[in-house]
């Protein structure tokens, strides 16, 4: 989803927040960071109303003692992840789900960072890559881990069983856009990931609009 849009539509889209989402709004420095937050939950809230059938300002989404979001009333599963003007959204029936997406920066040392939490066998295959393409790959890997996090709501830390390939979630890779990867992961029932780029934020408006 891309989160620039004109004043008119960020303001349809803040009519769709609750006081809750509204009052996280208000606490942002800058303009443009109060238009990401509205934008992308808004949006998030659109796409999850067309799952529902439900008026998107009545969902009611609450969060873990973690930080997960998840719809009350037993809905679909759902994550969000934002970088920059980009949100990331997924969405499905199935059970838990995780997303993640980061712009690629080779000045960040994933390899140091992120090395000590990536499976044996991923750093060795990413190492045996030649050198160009070794900070896209730590990226790729880095996402995943990200996606497995949230998917289990539980944290990097605690998540490590997780990501070697344990039976709990499966993940994949996506590219986002030419600065950006991100990843999915999902429970293994899940067995394909349909990736749509929607053209704008007005998109998602005209989209998802609740009838
Ligand atoms: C919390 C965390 C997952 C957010 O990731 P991030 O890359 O900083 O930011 P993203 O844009 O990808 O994700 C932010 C979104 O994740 C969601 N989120 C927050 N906590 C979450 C949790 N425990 N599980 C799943 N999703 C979570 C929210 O929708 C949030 O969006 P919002 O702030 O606009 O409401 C990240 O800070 C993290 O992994 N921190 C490491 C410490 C840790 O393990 N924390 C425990 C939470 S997994």
């Amino acid at each position: 989803v891309p989160l620039a849009c004109t004043a008119s539509a960020e303001l349809q889209l803040t009519a769709l927040l609750g006081p809750v989402e509204l009052a996280r709004a208000e606490r942002f420095s800058t303009p443009d960071e109060r238009r990401r937050h509205v934008v992308s939950h808004a949006v998030l809230q659109l796409i999850l109303s067309a799952f529902t059938g439900c008026d998107p300002r009545f969902l009611h989404i609450a969060t873990t003692v973690r930080g997960k979001p998840y719809l009350v009333d037993r809905g679909p599963h759902f994550s969000l992840s934002h970088d920059g003007d980009v949100a990331l959204i997924a969405v499905t029936r199935c059970g838990n789900v995780g997303v993640d997406v980061e712009r690629v920066r080779p000045d960040l040392r994933l390899d140091e960072f992120a090395g000590p939490l990536v499976p044996v066998a991923d750093v060795t295959r990413i190492e045996a890559l030649p050198l160009e393409a070794r900070t896209h790959a730590w990226f790729q890997a880095w996402t995943r881990l990200e996606a497995v996090a949230k998917a289990s709501g539980d944290g990097i830390q605690e998540s490590r069983a997780d990501f070697g390939g344990s039976a709990r979630f499966r993940t994949w890779n996506l590219d986002v856009d030419e600065a950006r990867v991100g990843a999915v992961a999902a429970v293994p029932s899940v067995t394909r990931v349909m990736y749509e780029a929607l053209p704008g934020a007005s998109a998602a408006l005209a989209r998802f609009a609740f009838a």
